[in-house]
């Protein structure tokens, strides 16, 4: 079993380089099974993340080969005959429920079990199986397996009941060979999306309007291969923003595009951080008293993101007054609580609303993540903590930073992984 051992309250200095985002690539994996052509898809900036892995075993399984080169990641999807997605795989990751729209584009068939990934709360997948169906896809469940199926999709005007980011994507999809127009209305606006629809556009496919919330997707015949090139990934450097700011250090992330993280931006500056950004990078230096946050609201971009929940409240516990974070994306995670509270900090919850007392210090203990952002938020938490801080659990947070623990020693954390039975 992996931890990480971090011993804290070492200021941070230093550059980070941030690499293509986790929820870029998925998608994009995803969306590249629509390319039936014997020419590649290269994907620059990739990042070698669990998650990553899982999505190209599922991908594997179906029949598409893969080869890495540095940090580019080559595709042929030219035989992609399995519609079916490996239950065990499927389990792995909730990502894996994009893979209904272009595989229905593409096979006019798919099976997948009910996905999993990060244990924050009930996901549904309604709005995705709603929006599939208008778009004239036949659905049956089966002892938990879904089962879809349509001969050629047709374009449809989809009204979303919620933003959300993957039924979003999902439908942008399933859209792309679909006979006709595909209208999504009250669409995900994430610049995740943006990414998805200029690497399919770059395929050939017809989009416009991600970014706003309305998204019109023409149906084509046939897609091609692609040269893309990834957006850096918002919530990593928002974590490496947090990882100055809560040791009172200095960052420069380069390779960052500081518009996708105005919100956060936003709220750091309030707690007193500094943030500069220019062509050198995205400064971020925290010399003084860092300050408490009257209301931190999670909301669908442009809004705090919620990934950045729990690594914003791992620094709220160290901040002076009272603080409170409201979740409004998911149910559920707050689950980190109570392992800050191990750590000394005084956090109060009550259903969606977590009410933050800064304490002058937080102290080192073993904790375990119970999810992604959540072990993020515990490292934070480790850094800024007097003695040692372990994170068990340490297989989650890989699912979304490369070697985490490395990156933040090149900046001066002390901080190793080791491997205990
Ligand atoms: C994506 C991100 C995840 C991020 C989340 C919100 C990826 C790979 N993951 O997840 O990191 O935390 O967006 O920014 O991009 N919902 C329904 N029915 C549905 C679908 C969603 O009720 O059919 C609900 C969910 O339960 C949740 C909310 O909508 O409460 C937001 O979910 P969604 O935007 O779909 O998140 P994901 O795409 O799963």
């Amino acid at each position: 079993m992996e931890k990480i051992i971090i011993r804290g309250q070492r200021h941070l200095n230093g550059s980070i380089r941030i690499k293509g985002a986790k929820n870029s690539i998925l998608p994009i994996l995803a969306g590249a099974v629509l390319n039936s052509s014997r020419q590649k898809i290269v994907l620059k900036n990739a990042p070698d993340l669990l998650d990553v892995r899982v999505m190209l075993r599922i991908l594997n399984s179906l029949g598409v080969t893969h080869r890495w080169e540095d940090s580019s990641l080559e595709l042929d999807t030219s035989n992609v005959l399995m519609h079916a997605v490996p239950d065990d795989l499927m389990r792995e990751m909730r990502s894996s429920i994009f893979l209904i729209g272009p595989l229905l584009g593409r096979l006019g068939k798919v099976q997948v079990t009910y996905p999993g990934g990060c244990a924050i709360g009930p996901r549904p997948i309604d709005l995705h199986i709603k929006g599939l169906k208008a778009l004239g896809a036949t659905i049956w469940e089966d002892a938990g397996r879904i089962s879809v199926k349509a001969d050629r999709l047709r374009g449809a005007d989809i009204h979303l009941d919620f933003p959300s980011v993957g039924a979003t994507e999902n439908l942008m999809m399933a859209g792309v060979l679909a006979k006709g127009t595909t209208t999504l209305y009250n669409a995900a606006k994430e610049p995740e999306i943006v990414d998805l629809q200029n690497f399919l556009n770059s395929m050939g496919a017809k989009i416009n309007g991600a970014g706003t919330s309305i998204i019109r997707v023409h149906g084509v015949d046939a897609l091609g291969g692609t040269v893309y090139r990834l957006i850096p990934d918002r919530i990593v450097a928002g974590t490496f923003m947090i990882a100055a700011a809560i040791t009172g250090g200095q960052i420069i992330l380069k390779d960052v595009i500081p518009d996708h993280l105005d919100a956060v931006i936003a709220k750091l500056r309030e707690t007193g951080v500094e943030i500069v950004s220019s062509d050198a990078g995205l400064k971020v230096a925290a010399t003084g008293k860092l300050q408490a946050l009257d209301t931190v609201r999670t909301l669908p971009y442009p809004g705090f993101p919620t990934d950045l929940q729990a690594p914003m409240m791992s620094l709220l516990t160290i901040a002076e007054g009272t603080s409170l974070i409201i979740e409004n994306v998911f149910e559920g995670r707050f689950k980190h609580v109570p392992e800050l509270r191990r750590m000394n900090a005084n956090i109060f919850v009550e259903g969606r609303t977590a009410v933050i007392k800064g304490v002058p210090m937080l102290t080192g203990a073993t904790v375990e993540t119970p999810d992604l952002r959540a072990g993020a938020a515990l490292i934070l938490a480790g850094l800024a903590a007097q003695g040692t801080t372990k994170v068990l659990g340490v297989h989650h947070i890989d699912r979304g930073y490369e070697k985490i623990e490395e990156q933040l020693k090149a900046v001066g954390a002390d901080i190793k992984r080791i491997r205990e039975p």
